[in-house]
């Protein structure tokens, strides 16, 4: 089974409580998503895999190192998946961004994919598909069957918050997906709103409502 992470560095413990406040405006709110972004790529490249280098130092010869050539896709699901990317590419500039639409089919209720784009090696690379919020989790299953599908093999999910229904159905079907997070909340409520979560991130991060 996939393990979920759940970050309690105090930077982001703090920031996500700004981000949680009501009266935290537009503005405030997708810089707070931008740094809380960065912080959890920091955690989660944690386990990269360095090799030996030699540099020059204007003094002699280190010993030193680099990332092993490890190749990583971030996947944002649009649109409340876009207010993390950019913090992610801060730390891993090399990043490539493929993107996934889904959209809830009137009838079933259940996401359907509209749009996707992927970088073309999907097969060699790693992929973090992004959602700030974990809900019922049907749109994390469809965005991971989607990037799946194309043939990735390596996938990992990060979101902001989440609520344990959410993180259950992940597992259900794609159980050897890591999930990271900043909080585990309590529940989803009637409308599919995480409990306290947030709001709605989408519309907290672009000024509609
Ligand atoms: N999507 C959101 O943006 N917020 C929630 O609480 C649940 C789903």
């Amino acid at each position: 089974m996939g393990k979920v992470y759940v970050f309690d560095h105090p930077l982001i413990q703090h920031k996500l409580t700004y981000i949680r406040d009501k009266n935290t405006g537009t503005k405030e709110f997708r810089e707070l998503i931008d740094e809380v972004a960065s912080l959890m790529a920091f955690e989660i490249t944690r386990d990269l895999p360095l090799q030996d280098v030699q540099v020059e130092t204007p003094v002699a010869t280190a010993n030193s190192k680099v990332i092993a050539g490890k190749k990583l896709g971030l996947v944002p699901i649009l649109r409340a998946g876009l207010g993390m990317v950019d913090g992610i590419l801060k730390l891993i500039p090399a990043a490539k961004v493929g993107h996934v639409g889904l959209y809830r089919d009137p009838e079933t209720l259940k996401p359907v994919e509209y749009y996707i784009k992927l970088p073309s090696d999907v097969e060699v690379r790693e992929f973090i598909v992004i959602d700030p919020m974990l809900a019922t989790g049907g749109s994390a299953v469809e965005a991971i069957n989607s990037v799946k599908k194309r043939g990735a093999k390596n996938i990992k999910l990060m979101c902001l918050v989440a609520a344990p229904e959410g993180v259950e159905e992940v597992q259900k079907y794609h159980p050897e997906v890591d999930i990271y997070l900043a909080a585990m909340d309590e529940k989803l409520n009637s409308k599919g709103y995480i409990v306290p979560g947030l709001g709605d991130a989408g519309d907290r991060l672009y000024g509609t409502k």
